[in-house]
């Protein structure tokens, strides 16, 4: 976070270089309102007031920090949660230099894309998180149906697909302070107003975007308005009512079932099996070639037909 604050700060002219080295040695909180300020400036394309124009929400969203530039929404929001920022605050940024995506990987963003991050603290057991991830499939999956998009379909655990290409991507993080968890970082990543031609070359086949999609440029402020919105009400029926009823949606847009993958689980364990739907905690049921049921908690599935 130091380097974010630095790169924020020196963007906005608000840092001169001699102190600059200083900064490593000062306590980062000094900095959270510095970093709180910068995300209230208006931005070029990306504008607080039109997303907080009738947004329909108690509380997600009501907490807004834009930026034109960091290095990743989730990283900010992050740092933010740990200063102090409420439950349902969202990070937002034109574009992102260092975003991340699952397994380590990086997560091309450039202007043109919904980058963003929610602060929830849902006060729910560790063990719910991935149920927290497929909720915000879902919620992604009905704001695209919102906009006209047809039959967006969601690729366990956590990619939107249309038309069998990924337009989105979700990247949950806890924040744990003595075994506990204070607050979930949920970082979305939607390819709205791209082309395919500007992600890197290996990168498009499998990559579709919403303009590519509807034919047309759409408007961001209120696609992350519907998406504020849809994600509230799946977070409240998540966080009071259980999530039989999440599952079930989930279940209806999935992509995965029903195909053969190759399971890619951590520590290389490598194996071919047929997806055969999604268990309450939410891991992957599939059934091997020797008939066995496994559970898949985290790792890939690469879709083979
Ligand atoms: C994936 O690998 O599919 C997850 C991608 C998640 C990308 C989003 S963009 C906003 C937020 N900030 C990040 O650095 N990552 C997430």
């Amino acid at each position: 976070m130091q380097k974010e604050i630095v790169n924020l700060l020196k963007k906005e002219n608000k840092l001169s270089n001699d102190t600059i080295s200083e900064i490593k040695d000062i306590d980062l909180s000094d900095f959270s309102n510095i970093v709180k300020e910068l995300g209230k400036e208006d931005t070029e394309y990306i504008k607080a007031s039109e997303i907080a124009k009738d947004l329909n929400t108690e509380y997600i969203g009501k907490n807004l920090y834009i930026y034109k530039e960091v290095s990743s929404t989730n990283t900010v929001a992050k740092f933010l949660s740990m200063n102090g920022a409420e439950n349902g605050t969202v990070v937002i940024s034109e574009k992102q230099t260092k975003a991340k995506g699952r397994s380590g990987k990086s997560w091309e963003s450039p202007l043109g894309g919904v980058w963003l991050s929610i602060i929830l603290n849902p006060n729910v057991d560790h063990s719910k998180i991935p149920l927290i991830t497929l909720a915000t499939g879902v919620a992604v999956a009905k704001t695209l149906e919102n906009i006209g998009v047809e039959n967006p379909e969601i690729k366990w655990p956590n990619d939107i697909m249309i038309n069998g290409k990924k337009v989105c991507g979700i990247l949950t993080e806890a924040v744990a302070k003595f075994n506990t968890i204070e607050s979930v970082i949920i970082g979305v990543g939607i390819d709205a107003n791209l082309d395919v031609e500007q992600f890197p070359e290996d990168l498009q086949e499998g990559t579709t975007t919403l303009k590519e999609v509807l034919g047309r440029e759409g408007n961001e402020n209120s696609l992350i308005k519907t998406f504020l919105e849809e994600f509230e009400k799946i977070s409240e029926q998540f966080i009071h009512e259980g999530y039989e009823d999440i599952l079930k949606e989930w279940r209806k847009r999935s992509y995965s079932i029903g195909k053969i993958v190759e399971v890619r689980e951590p520590f290389n364990t490598y194996y071919d099996a047929y997806v055969i739907g999604i268990g309450k905690e939410g891991a992957l049921v599939v059934e091997k070639i020797d008939g066995t049921l496994e559970k898949v908690i985290s790792g890939e599935c690469i879709i083979k037909n």
